[in-house]
């Protein structure tokens, strides 16, 4: 671990780099949620009963910066054409006592809030707010359970939109990348 002095020069010369871990030392609050840390690609499937179904590839990074939260972002292509599809990115904060919340911005001009859990190596989050653009679709709540097994990342994405009830949305399996 470098020295506080150097690590302070060493992020000015690189400010959106200087999170890279073995930089910054792991705020202990975020301990519980380590698993998580990494690079992960893999593959999802997507349906919702007002659209066709659809398949995509995912890239994923949980990375830390020395407080108590985790950077997440994400980004998808279609399985098949590799045309961009949706993305997202926020922060997962670890607020103590097994406790997690997760702030999240998506380019379709949606936002959402989650309170949850993290119990071992799963994480179970509910939205407490969910904001939307005046152009975006109608989404007025999501449910989102992750949980790694090894080097393998699973997750699923319910959603209240559309003047739906919870449905499934989403659900992916994503594979731990060997650290270049
Ligand atoms: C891996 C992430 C996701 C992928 C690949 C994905 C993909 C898609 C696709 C292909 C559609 C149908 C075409 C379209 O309307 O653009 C769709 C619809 C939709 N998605 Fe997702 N989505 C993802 C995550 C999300 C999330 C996190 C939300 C909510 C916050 C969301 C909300 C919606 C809504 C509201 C629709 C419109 C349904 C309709 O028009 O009836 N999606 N999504």
């Amino acid at each position: 671990m470098r020295e506080a002095a150097s690590v302070a020069a060493w992020c000015d010369r690189r400010p959106l780099l200087c999170d890279t871990p073995g930089v910054s030392t792991l705020h202990p609050a975020v301990a519980p949620l380590s698993f998580l840390l990494g690079s992960w690609k893999g593959t999802g499937r997507g349906t919702y009963p007002t659209i066709d179904d659809f398949a995509y590839r995912e890239w994923v990074t949980f990375r830390h910066t020395g407080k108590p939260f985790l950077v997440y972002e994400q980004r998808t292509a279609d399985l098949t054409s590799g045309a961009p599809m949706h993305a997202e990115t926020g922060y997962l904060r670890a607020v103590g006592a097994g406790r997690v919340e997760l702030v999240l911005a998506q380019p379709s001009g949606i936002t959402e809030v989650h309170e949850g859990t993290v119990e071992g190596q799963r994480v179970r989050l509910a939205t407490t707010e969910v904001g939307v653009a005046p152009t975006a679709k109608r989404v007025d709540a999501l449910e989102r359970d992750l949980s790694v097994d090894g080097d393998v990342l699973r997750y699923e994405v319910r959603m209240a939109a559309m003047g739906l009830p919870m449905t499934h949305h989403l659900a992916a399996e994503l594979h731990r990348e060997a650290e270049g």
